[in-house]
């Protein structure tokens, strides 16, 4: 299984939104499951699950092996879109994890029982922790949401020096811009050199939308209701991206990507 963990020490950036979007996209091709990891559960909520729907087992009961992550699954309704709902003891995590004699392998141990997907996309809450040693251990390619300001290559440069770091399997970072408005200087430079000066940037521009802000009215992924707009492409572009950073195959073509 691939993971993709959408990830910034940065809150507010866009990570939820493009996690929901990248795995409705994932999930068109792929037999995918978002995992919300984040205890505010905006992932959930995006994805329509009821207060019902929730996840009934606790972090402590995945960590310590009485449960399987895989009997936490649910489905979206979307039969091709699967996940597992946040919890409130999520905000225990790293307390969890570091209970554990190899915290940052615990993540990468729990998607062990997935066997019925293809591709794991993570919602991370913001932060610098044990979690996100863990994510990055788990994941094989890193999304990361970058708004245009001056401290952006800062919030670049934590992700890639976190991955740089790491001992063994280290994960790809994709980083895009998020959120930006073209009315802005610095939004339009940004947007146009980081990806030429970064390798770990990709030339795709999410641009500050209402419509992004519309899947908190309609609980959906934005390609469902709003197919042909701006966000709808650039979410859909920025799936192709992490799909050959993935090494998955493009749909169709036989061939990888
Ligand atoms: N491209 C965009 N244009 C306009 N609003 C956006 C865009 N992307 C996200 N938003 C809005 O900004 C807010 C934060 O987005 P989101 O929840 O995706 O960020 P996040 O990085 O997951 O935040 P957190 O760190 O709190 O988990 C939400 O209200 C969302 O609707
Ligand atoms: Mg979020």
């Amino acid at each position: 299984m691939k993971v993709v963990a959408v990830f910034s020490v940065k809150g507010g950036v866009g990570k939820t939104s493009a996690a929901v979007n990248l795995a409705w996209s994932s999930s068109r091709e792929q037999r995918t499951v978002l995992w919300d990891l984040d205890p505010q559960g905006g992932a959930t909520y995006l994805l329509g699950l009821t207060p019902k729907q929730k996840a009934k087992a606790d972090i402590h009961a995945l960590v310590k092996g009485k449960t399987d992550l895989v009997d936490v699954v649910r489905s979206t309704g979307d039969g091709a879109l699967d996940v597992i709902p946040a919890h409130d003891s999520y905000s225990a995590l790293d307390l969890e994890l570091d209970a554990t004699k190899r915290p940052e392998r615990q993540l990468d141990k729990l998607l062990g029982s997935l066997k019925k997907h293809d591709v794991a996309v993570l919602d991370c809450p913001p932060g610098m922790s044990l979690l996100s040693d863990a994510i990055l251990r788990a994941a094989d390619v890193v999304v990361a949401p970058l708004v245009p300001s001056p401290l952006t290559m800062r919030s670049l440069d934590q992700v890639t020096d976190m991955v740089a770091g790491m001992k063994k399997k280290r994960p790809t970072v994709v980083g895009f811009l998020s959120m930006v408005d073209r009315r802005k200087t610095i939004h339009r430079d940004l947007a146009q050199t980081l990806p030429q000066e970064s390798e770990h940037v990709i030339d795709v521009v999410v641009p500050a939308s209402t419509t992004v802000e519309r899947m908190g009215v309609e609980r959906a992924p934005i390609a469902t209701f709003a197919p042909r707009s701006a966000p709808t492409r650039a979410y859909g572009e920025l799936w192709t991206g992490v799909r050959s950073a993935l090494s998955l195959p493009r749909p169709g073509s036989g061939v990888e990507a």
